[in-house]
């Protein structure tokens, strides 16, 4: 028995059974010649599988539309080509005792054309901006939000038959999904803008074209984010009450679990409570929910905010953690980077030796490891 232990209990949800709460976190590594998966990355999530990670969440992998994609060598999820990189992938995580789940992906207006794969094909998003006031892309007509939709169904479909055992749609971020979530980003007079609920309705579609595309038993995880790569310190929700009014719509519409994003997982989320975005996710839902950020880091995670405040290294994370998770604030907890430093992490914490652990630096994101 280790101080840890809470972390290392089965899971044993409605739709998903782990044989313990660490997932690994979605990592885009960009190492994907042709957007193919090969044998580079297969052992890399191998790697981490073998290392204890009860389910592992692949890196952002985009669906069939042209304006999906916005950096070179991320792998593909369509095509035969792709899907048979990813099955192999799948393959030598079950061998190796883990599950995993492809994060799909649609970047919006996040792509540049010219400058992304793709050529000249436009960024796809609900008002054609990235970032508030500024368009520079394609404002997607009702045809062109069907095709996504449609997209990210056939995603959906292909991972439950390549024997994937969840699937997760990326709705964080500022890339497409959360474009529409975001009022800076959605400035649409159509049914598809206006308040959250409205603008809420392109995920909500999306989200029951992928439920209705696979089996009622796969699990449907969802991931959203206050937080935006273009604005840190972006807010959806100012209150429990309005994130209730956000996440349950999502549930009814077939979302089986929340993977809540927060850059520090010890923040609370609203002021009157400890609670992080994921404790109140599942406070709210009743949900199984997982939460992440700086999970084991000892450097400070998107240093733009200016501050590093958390210079404690493991173990004041870890006993945090473990203490949330104790009194089941939430259920499971996305590792990145630390997972990225130490492909055993799972293994290494269960065995109580975290001053084995390496720190991650940046230059380690070179090379698959
Ligand atoms: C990320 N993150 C991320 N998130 C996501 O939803 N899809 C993605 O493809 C990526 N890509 C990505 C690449 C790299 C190199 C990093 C470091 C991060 C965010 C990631 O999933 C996670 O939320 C953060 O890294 C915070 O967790 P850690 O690293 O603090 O444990």
């Amino acid at each position: 028995m280790t101080q840890a232990d809470a972390l290392f209990r089965p899971l044993e949800s409605e739709k998903l059974t782990l044989k313990n709460r660490v997932v690994m976190a979605p990592m885009t590594r960009t190492m994907s010649p042709g957007n193919v998966p090969n044998d580079a990355v297969i052992d890399y999530y191998r790697r981490r599988a073998e290392g204890g990670v009860g389910l592992i969440i692949t890196e952002g992998t985009f669906v069939d539309h042209p304006a999906a994609i916005a950096y070179p060598n991320v792998p593909a999820f369509f095509g035969d080509e792709a899907l048979a990189g990813w099955k192999r992938v799948v393959d030598a995580v079950h061998e190796a005792g883990g599950k995993i789940a492809p994060q799909i992906w649609h970047v919006g207006a996040i792509r540049k054309p010219g400058i992304n794969p793709g050529g000249d094909t436009p960024g796809y998003s609900p008002s054609g901006m990235a970032v508030p006031g500024k368009v520079r892309g394609h404002a997607m007509t009702q045809d062109d939000i069907n095709d996504v939709v449609a997209a990210f169904a056939k995603a959906a479909k292909d991972a439950e038959a390549i024997g994937f055992d969840a699937v997760e749609i990326h709705g964080a971020h500022g890339y497409l999904i959360d474009q529409f979530f975001w009022d800076g980003t959605n400035q649409r007079n159509d049914e598809y803008g206006g308040d959250l609920t409205a603008r809420s309705k392109f995920a909500l579609e999306v989200v029951k074209a992928v439920r209705a595309a696979v089996s009622r038993d796969f699990p449907v995880i969802f991931r959203f984010s206050q937080w935006k790569q273009q604005d840190y310190g972006a807010r959806l929700c100012e209150t429990p009450e309005e994130l209730g009014a956000f996440l349950q719509p999502l549930a009814e519409a077939g979302v089986d679990i929340f993977h809540c994003s927060t850059r520090r997982f010890w923040e609370p989320e609203f002021d009157g409570s400890d609670l992080n975005l994921a404790g109140w996710a599942r406070k709210l839902t009743g949900k199984p929910c997982i939460t992440v950020g700086s999970v084991g880091l000892n450097a400070d995670f998107l240093p733009e905010d200016g501050t590093a405040d958390f210079k404690a290294a493991e173990p004041a994370s870890i006993d945090n953690l473990v203490d949330r998770m104790d009194r089941d604030e939430f259920d499971m907890v996305a590792v990145g980077r630390a997972l990225i430093a130490n492909p055993d992490w799972a293994n290494q914490v269960q065995a109580g030796k975290l001053a084995d652990l390496a720190a991650y630096e940046k230059d380690m994101l070179h090379k698959l490891y």
